[in-house]
């Protein structure tokens, strides 16, 4: 669609040195008129219709000056409506109501499937990589098309019509994309869940969405490990009335059992026919929610909307991972996470590009999985969690040295912070310092990625390990503790965005209140990410971690509320307060106080083995707490509230800096934690 510029603004960065510890590009670019010439004519042909542009810098300063020009622009040119519209943006951040293209028309699986099926039919849209290594399934373009239109045809025969809910547990693989393209044909708003969460998250998740269907398949295959997911299925339905059908894929071929809402859906598919009229849709109709972590228990529904969502997955995806014609894009995150959403199915694709599926863990066979894979399917963009990243550099080099990477151009981080030694091993040995790294900033609520280092002048220099730079039409804020606006440079506070984008949330399901609460109360008028960050000496942003009680385990978001909810179901427990702790691998990990009811009879060991089997069962296996501490009191103030500060500072032993403890109701509680935390360690 577009054709790579002979100085993409990606590909002239050649070599890089480092000065004063910093990295610079500087020696190894072509003259600047020339650069910001192609880069702005072929990469951004929009560009030409704003005035004065002949830098990033500028294209960034007119995208904020003005975002209703820069977004419609590029919604015009870079996607397909049915009904043009006449409106950008009608936002008010106060009251959390966003709308974007409010009086447009268009079909998201039309944009991401049929008009590429139709310029070329015969390109690849997925390349499926399956479990066992070698065992490599592709889609075309004209494929996906018939594939999707059967799907659609199948949900409407059982009955499923615009605006209702479809919850989706399945693996990554091309039927699963497919049933998230055909709800989009026909109007359904697809609710996918994790095939890694236990039965009474994913009823949870059907209830509160009110899904009249259920998608799965028999089994699921990961790491050379079976999953039983229809069997989940099965306990999770026996809790959800709402669910009407279940359709069950085949994966592994297993005899499971079928009652009587259970159809066999690859069998149902065939006969279908292959066309099916994708429907218009309102811009602001709704094409998904995803349930995400909050601070509470209840885990929230996140709303996003057709047009805006699909316009910044495509933008962000086309230029944070420079993508050019021929490109191979290797995102491995599974589809039951907001990354999955963005930059396996909806970004890559509506850009026309072929995009992996990835079925598999890093370290299945072997720690050399991934690079084996960039080697056989030639993949030029790879983009991964730092704890994969840190979990392989563990393992050596050795095993990405084996595998040539030569094809790779671009290589993304995404769901939590990258350590400084993660990042180097990532763009020397992994990226033989050749290809540029992009630690990406975002949220399952924000809908694409936010603060990249990339798109920026090639002579921009990338600073390691922070995603840097905001996107266009992205403007951060820092606010201090009175809600004011902390400028210059070499400060920190809680990260703000000051303007709508048109990839952002649209409410939370069921609660909008929530949605006002959460983002938009607590500094009025703005974002609210619930992240803090710095911004340095040289104006980029580094992200410092979450504000509030949520965790990031694996770059699995985890509100610590929902683990001590199950903890707290257990009978011996009276009370319990989790958070999180530094950890080398999954970044970080949750660390579990707790209190008994009087007079228990449960050896520590026991207790342990229970609480962590409810975990598992009741959310997942991410989510049990790598320490327990029984203890006899939590640190509380004396209106009651558990003091979490103090218990993250027992947690990683900073029992030097407990800071006042004389507001505690009983702060004798707090010496026993601090002992019983030093005898956990010996
Ligand atoms: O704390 C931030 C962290 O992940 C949170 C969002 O989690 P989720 O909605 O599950 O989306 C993950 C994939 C986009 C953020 O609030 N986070 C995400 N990316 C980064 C990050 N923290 C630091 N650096 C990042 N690059």
């Amino acid at each position: 669609m577009w054709s790579r510029s002979k100085h993409s603004f990606f590909s002239v960065i050649l070599g890089r040195c480092r000065i004063n510890g910093k990295w610079n590009t500087k020696l190894a670019i072509p003259p600047i008129g020339k650069r910001h010439k192609s880069f702005l004519s072929t990469d951004m042909p929009e560009a030409a219709n704003f005035p004065n542009i002949n830098t990033y810098e500028d294209l960034y300063k007119f995208s904020i000056a003005h975002s209703d020009m820069f977004w419609g622009e590029l919604a015009k040119s870079r996607l397909h409506w049915d009904q043009p519209f006449t409106r950008v943006s009608e936002c008010n951040m106060h009251e959390g109501k966003i709308k974007w293209f409010a009086d447009g028309k268009l079909n998201v699986s039309y944009n991401c499937v049929d008009r590429h099926a139709n310029e070329t039919p015969d390109k690849l849209a997925l390349i499926w990589e399956k479990d066992q290594p070698n065992e490599v399934e592709s889609v075309s373009y004209k494929e996906l098309l018939s594939m999707v239109c059967r799907i659609a045809n199948c949900l409407m025969a059982q009955g499923i019509k615009k605006g209702d809910c479809v919850t989706i547990y399945m693996p990554v693989s091309p039927t699963a994309v497919a049933t998230m393209l055909a709800c989009a044909r026909i109007g359904a708003v697809h609710n996918v869940v994790f095939a890694g969460f236990s039965a009474e998250a994913l009823a949870q998740r059907i209830q509160s969405s009110s899904s009249k269907m259920v998608i799965t398949t028999d089994q699921g295959v990961r790491g050379g490990k079976v999953i039983e997911l229809k069997r989940t299925v099965d306990d999770a339905v026996k809790t959800c009335p709402s669910v009407q059908t279940v359709l069950v894929s085949k994966r592994t071929g297993a005899n499971v059992p079928m009652s009587e809402k259970d159809i066999d859906f690859d069998e149902a598919i065939v006969n279908e026919n292959s066309w099916c009229e994708p429907v218009s849709m309102d811009s602001e109709d709704w094409l998904f929610t995803l349930y995400t972590s909050g601070s509470t228990g209840k885990p929230k529904g996140i709303v996003h909307s057709q047009a805006g969502y699909l316009l910044y997955a495509t933008v962000t995806s086309k230029f944070v991972f420079d993508i050019q014609e021929g490109d191979i894009f290797g995102c491995v995150a599974d589809i039951g996470w907001i990354t999955g959403h963005s930059y396996v199915v909806y970004g890559p694709l509506s850009n026309g590009t072929t995009t992996v599926l990835f079925e598999s863990t890093p370290t299945y066979p072997d720690p050399g999985r991934y690079w084996d894979m960039v080697q056989r399917i030639k993949l030029t963009q790879f983009y991964g969690a730092p704890t994969a990243i840190r979990l392989l550099l563990k393992h050596g080099d050795s095993w990405v040295k084996k595998y040539d990477r030569s094809s790779l151009r671009v290589l993304g981080s995404v769901g939590e912070p990258i350590n400084h030694e993660a990042w180097e091993w990532y763009l020397s040995v992994v990226g033989e310092n050749r290809c540029t790294v992009v630690d990406t900033w975002w949220q399952t609520e924000t809908g694409g990625i936010m603060i990249t280092p990339r798109p920026s002048g090639v002579d921009d220099a990338i600073e390691p390990a922070m995603p840097m730079r905001p996107f266009y039409g992205i403007q951060p804020a820092l606010l201090d503790e009175s809600k004011t606006e902390i400028q210059g440079n070499s400060v920190s506070g809680a990260c703000c965005i000051k303007y709508p984008w048109p990839g952002m949330a649209r409410t939370i399901l069921g609660d909008h209140n929530r949605f006002i609460e959460t983002y938009y109360k607590p500094y009025p008028g703005l974002y609210f990410s619930g992240d803090g960050a710095n911004r340095t000496a040289d104006g980029n942003y580094q992200i410092t971690g979450r504000m509030d009680d949520v965790i990031n385990v694996s770059g699995h978001r985890l509100g610590t509320a929902e683990v001590e909810d199950v903890i707290d179901e257990h009978h011996a427990v009276a009370e319990s307060a989790v958070v999180g702790y530094p950890h080398d691998i999954k970044g970080e990990a949750p660390f579990a106080f707790l209190t008994l009811k009087e007079n228990q009879n449960i050896s520590a060991e026991d207790l342990e083995k229970e609480l962590k089997q409810m975990i598992k069962e009741k959310i997942s296996s991410f989510a049990i707490p790598d320490i327990f501490i029984v203890t006899d009191g939590l640190p509380k103030t004396r209106s009651g509230k558990i003091m979490r500060r103090i218990l993250r500072k027992i947690a990683v032993e900073d029992t030097d800096n407990l800071g006042d403890v004389s507001t505690l109701a009983d702060p004798s509680v707090v010496k026993k934690l601090v002992a019983s935390r030093k005898i956990l360690k010996t």
